[in-house]
């Protein structure tokens, strides 16, 4: 006869079995429901080269992205964490250093308040040691030119953004779940795509607050800053470059060179990590035949 505490255990395993799948079939209904609702909330996961264990970034996409960056974003976006010499470094851009050289003396912004000999505030060209920085001095001057928005620095952005989970408690943890499995860290990156790409007219039922912009991903759908990439309103790249500018396009590179910005050493510490595991795999194997040695000569 089978032990009583035995019986519990399986029906405990087969309950829990059960809830999964109710669980994954209700995420599957969730899922379902906010693309019928015309995908409002919903917010796509895109395929990134730097995502998972192993991705590393595209290095023609970041310098791709520094451009759409520096034709489009800097006109109200500092990025005052990334110094020019950053962009010359392995594992970012990697541009030629005297290219970034020359772009930080012919930046359109100045570096402010430096002291000359007499002690007086000036301001200066910046040079490669130099963070990149926006057109205003401080929040108080860009509010003003703004219209009372803050545009925010860009700096840490992809981190400091995420993608708001919308389904339930009961299917919650099995998204958290499979997403621990699969690595998954972009929704800062997948956030900030869907919501330079998700301008459309506001729906007939929205009212409006004036100079505000309708946005399906920006929580409130309601956003200050105008669309600054449109379908017939985008950078052009290079023709050597091998890949057409488009308003996705451009989304997606100055993404990729947001998050590598927010992230600059992820090429190096996916690398080493893999070293690590592989190291401490043949330690394990040695340590192993060690013991099995030593222990040879006991009987037992
Ligand atoms: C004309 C000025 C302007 C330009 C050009 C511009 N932005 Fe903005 N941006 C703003 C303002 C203003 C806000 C603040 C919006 C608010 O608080 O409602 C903002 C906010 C943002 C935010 C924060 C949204 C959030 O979740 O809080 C991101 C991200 C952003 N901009 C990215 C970009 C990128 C990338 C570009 C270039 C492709 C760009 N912006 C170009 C003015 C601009």
């Amino acid at each position: 006869m089978r032990r009583p505490e035995l019986r519990w255990r399986s029906a405990a395993v087969a309950v829990i079995a059960a809830l999964s799948l109710a669980g994954a079939g209700a995420a599957g209904v969730v899922r379902a429901a906010d693309a019928a609702a015309g995908g409002e909330h919903a917010i796509e996961r895109q395929d990134w080269s730097f995502a998972g264990f192993t991705g590393q970034y595209d290095k023609a996409q970041l310098q791709r992205g520094f451009q759409v960056y520096q034709q489009v974003c800097t006109a109200c976006h500092g990025l005052k964490r990334v110094r020019f010499r950053n962009l010359a470094e392995p594992g970012g851009p990697e541009f030629p250093e005297e290219a970034v050289k020359a772009l930080a003396v012919s930046w359109p912004y100045q570096i402010s308040g430096v002291l000359d000999d007499q002690g007086n505030p000036i301001d200066r060209l910046p040079g490669l040691a130099d963070p990149i920085i926006g057109p205003y001095k401080n929040d108080v001057q860009a509010r003003a030119a703004q219209n009372g928005a803050l545009p925010p620095d860009l700096s840490l952005i992809t981190k400091a953004r995420n993608v708001e989970s919308h389904a339930g408690w009961y299917s919650q943890w099995f998204f958290m779940l499979r997403d621990m499995v699969i690595g998954y860290q972009e929704g800062g990156a997948d956030y900030l795509y869907a919501l330079l790409t998700g301008y459309y007219d506001p729906p007939s039922s929205m009212q409006m607050t004036e100079g505000m912009n309708y946005n399906v991903a920006f929580p409130g759908h309601q956003l200050a800053m105008p669309p600054p990439l449109s379908k017939d309103s985008f950078v052009e790249y290079q023709p050597e470059s091998g890949v057409k500018g488009s308003l996705e396009q451009n989304a997606r590179d100055v993404t990729a060179f947001l998050a590598w910005a927010a992230d600059p050493s992820l090429d190096g510490r996916k690398q080493l990590g893999w070293q690590v595991l592989l190291y401490l795999a043949i330690t394990t194997v040695l340590l192993y035949l060690v013991k099995k040695r030593i222990w040879s000569r006991v009987k037992h």
